[in-house]
C-alpha cells in the first residue's frame, strides 16, 4: 500500500507556487519565471490559465503578445493559442502549447506540474 508520504508519489505531481492573483491584472497576462520552467499566466473572465512562455514556432515570449478572451496571440508571426486547452488555432505554429492545471488558494496561484 502507498501512503501520502511516499517519496515516489510526491514526486510524481506536485504543486508549485507561481505567484498571487492581484500580480496578474484582469484580462492580461504577465510571464512568470520559476525555478525550472518559464510560465506565462493569464486572467481571463474564464479563469486564470498557465501555460509555457514561449511560442512553439520560433522564440517569442507569448506575454509580449496579445491576449483576447482565452486566446493568445503571438507577437512574433501572430499565431494564436487556446489556453485552455494548449490548441494552436494558426499557422505558421503547428505544435500545441503546454498548459498546467491551475490551482488558486487563499488568493496564490499553484500549478501541478509532472516531475518525471
Ligand atoms: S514565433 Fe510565434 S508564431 Fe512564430
Amino acid at each position: 500500500m502507498v501512503s501520502d508520504e511516499d517519496p515516489l508519489l510526491m514526486t510524481t505531481n506536485s504543486l508549485t507556487k507561481v505567484c498571487l492573483l492581484a500580480d496578474i491584472p484582469h484580462n492580461d497576462m504577465r510571464c512568470v519565471s520559476l525555478s525550472d520552467r518559464n510560465v506565462l499566466v493569464a486572467n481571463t473572465d474564464s479563469g486564470v490559465y498557465v501555460a509555457d512562455e514561449m511560442c512553439t514556432h520560433e522564440d517569442a515570449r507569448l506575454c509580449d503578445g496579445n491576449l483576447s478572451g482565452t486566446k493568445v496571440k503571438c507577437p512574433l508571426h501572430g499565431s494564436r493559442f487556446d489556453l485552455v486547452t494548449g490548441k494552436v488555432l494558426d499557422d505558421p505554429a503547428n505544435v500545441d502549447l503546454i498548459t498546467y492545471p491551475v490551482t488558486i488558494v487563499d488568493d496564490t496561484i499553484y500549478i501541478t506540474t509532472d516531475q518525471h
